[in-house]
Order: structure tokens, then sequence, then C-alpha cells
């Protein structure tokens, strides 16, 4: 397959000084302030093909962002080489702007007091997009992202969703072949994650687009990655097919029923019940082994349910759990 990203043994060190301040700040401190060093990135490497769709994960602080600021030329690294279609971000960082498209879940890179289609604009020309080419990319985009409502609307008012498929529009509208999305869909609605999911299927799907995805959502990566990166303490933990990984890191889902009336029968030979209290049961199942949708089927066909929900295990908990005593820190 060919290689769209090549990493080899990334490290990034941020200097953080710190400087006394106020009254306790004594003049040798703010002569020579103490400077401690924070391994952002700490040895990385990986490659990533062409089409692959790849889901970055691991907890706070792990170094996912940084990775990110370094292949699209925001940061430099401290040591360790990036190619990016063949060029580093750091020799040509020109050059590989041009390949790729890049969103910040908490940021924008819309003008908040232009409306959304005029936001477009402006950047077709800071980019010097081709007319034709903007036109042709931009029709297709306002139709998967369901653009035309909002297109008029100044991007200071529009909500979290419709700012956020502005901007994977923004990103996508110089026809990159790779997409970075550092939490695309952190704080959006059940509807709006549906919808850039769908987004980030389709252009894979159509334009080849290789995505990079950063997220703390266990559904992004479900629904949209084959393979997955763990990252924790600014390592690689783990690198492959996403089957293999979330059954290492979370093989068991919870189902929480609450009976109408207390039963005799709870049990079902695909689940554990691991709590119980009064009227409602908390049960532990593989996914491997059954759907969340077959044990509900079965047990509704016994039991009396008022109410039930489907707990997803915390992923970035289970990274710590899973690899804290090989961490290197
Ligand atoms: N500008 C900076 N100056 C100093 N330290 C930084 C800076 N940016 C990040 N760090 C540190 O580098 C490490 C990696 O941070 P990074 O933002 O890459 O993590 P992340 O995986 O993106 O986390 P999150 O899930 O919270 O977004 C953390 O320890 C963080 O505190
Ligand atoms: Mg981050």
């Amino acid at each position: 397959m060919e290689a769209v990203i090549e990493v080899h043994d990334l490290v990034k060190e941020y200097i953080i000084t710190k400087k006394e301040s106020g009254l306790r700040g004594s003049l040798k401190s703010l002569l020579f302030p103490q400077k401690t060093i924070v391994n952002g990135v700490d040895g990385i490497s990986f490659s990533i093909g062409k089409g692959e769709i790849v889901g970055y994960i691991g907890p706070n602080g792990a170094g996912k962002s940084t990775t990110i600021k370094m292949l699209t030329g925001i940061l430099h690294p401290t040591s360790g080489s990036i190619k990016v279609c063949g060029i580093s971000p750091q020799a040509d960082r020109k050059s590989v702007v041009r390949k790729l498209g890049v969103v910040f879940g908490q940021r924008t890179q819309l003008y908040w007091d232009l409306r959304l289609g005029e936001s477009f604009e402006l950047l077709r020309r800071i980019y010097q997009i081709d007319l034709a080419a903007y036109e042709e990319t931009l029709a297709i985009l306002r139709d998967v992202l369901k653009l035309d409502e909002f297109m008029d609307t100044p991007v200071r008012q529009l909500s979290l969703g419709q700012r956020m498929r502005g901007d994977l529009a923004a990103a996508m509208l110089h026809a990159p072949s790779v997409l970075f999305l550092d939490e695309p869909t952190i704080g959006l609605d059940a509807d709006a994650k549906h919808a850039i999911r769908n987004f980030i299927k389709e252009i894979n799907r159509t334009r080849g687009v290789t995505v990079i995805l950063t997220t703390h959502d266990l559904d992004d990566v479900e629904q949209l990655c084959n393979r997955l990166v763990v990252v924790n303490h600014g390592k690689i933990v783990e690198d492959g097919p996403i089957d293999t990984i979330i059954h290492k890191l979370a093989p068991y889902r919870l189902l929480v029923v609450e009976l109408k009336q207390p039963c005799e029968d709870l049990v079902h030979p695909a689940a554990t019940i691991i709590k119980q209290d009064g009227l409602k049961i908390w049960y532990q199942f593989e996914k491997k082994r059954i759907s969340a949708a077959e044990l509900i089927s079965d047990l509704s066909q016994k039991l009396p349910i008022q109410d039930l929900s489907v707990k997803e295990p915390d992923i970035e908990d289970a990274i710590r759990e899973v690899y804290k005593t090989t961490s290197a820190v």
C-alpha cells in the first residue's frame, strides 16, 4: 500500500519555564528561571496508507494533538522525521498544506463576522483555489453536509453542529488527499455526530481521502476506523486492527435494566449479573458473544422491563488501566 504519512522516531519536548512571581520571586529566579522538560511526544513511529481511516486515541495529555500539530507543520519536532505525501512539513510547509485539511474541534478556521458562504469564498482566495474546481467541490460539500440552510448565516450565529459542518467543508475546499480531525464530534448531539460520521465515510469512499482522527468517543472509532493507533504518555502502545484492540481494551458492555416488578428468573446464559439494587439489574456482556440488541430482545421476552440503557466502557480509563505498568513516564 502506498504510504501517505510516514513518521519516524518523532519527539516533541516542551520546555516549561517556571517564574516565581510577586514578593517571593527572588532576583536569582528571575535571572535563571527554572526549566522543566515535558515530553509531549516521546519517540513515535508509524506509517499510514492511502485511503485508511485511522483512529489516533489515548487519554488526556497522551500526545495526540501534539502529533497532529507536528504532522500539519504547526509545531516543529524536537527530533525525528515526518513525511506527508512524500513531503516534510518542516522543510516545505506550503506544499504540505495544499495536500491536507485540518479540523480542530475546539477551534474554528471560519470567520466569525462573515456569513458561512463568504467565509468559504475568502478561504478560496487565500488558498488560491481554482474557481471551477472550488465550485464543483463546494456543490458536493453543500449536498453531503447539508449546508444550504445556513450558508447565509453569520458564522457567530451557527450552532455548534452547524459550525462543525462548516469547518469540515472549509477543510475540504481545496480537495486535500489527507484530512486530520482533532475531536471532530466533541460537544455535538447525536444527529450532528451522525452527519459528521457520514461525511467522513463518504469522502473516504468517493475521493479516497486518508483520515486521521483523534477522539474520545468510542462510537466514532467503532463506526469509522479500521485501524487504531493508541498513545499513552507520548508513546505508541498499540497499532493494529480495531477489533483486536477494542477487544483487548474494552471487551465488555453493561446493560442496565429496571424492572416493573420483582422477578425470580433473571439469568441469561451470555451475560453476568454484576450488581442488583432493588428492581435495577446490571448485566455485563461480551460484545463478541452477544449483541446488545439480542440480549435486550431475550430479556424482554421473559422480564417486565420498565427502562433500560447500554453503557459503553470508558476507553481512556481502559487505556490507563491496561498500560499503567508498562508506560514510561
Ligand atoms: N504548549 C505546550 N506547552 C507545554 N506543554 C504542553 C503544551 N502542549 C501540550 N503540552 C503537554 O504535552 C503533553 C501532550 O499534550 P497533548 O495536547 O498533545 O495531549 P492530547 O493527547 O491531545 O490530550 P487531550 O486528550 O487532553 O486533548 C501533555 O502533558 C501536555 O500538558
Ligand atoms: Mg488534544
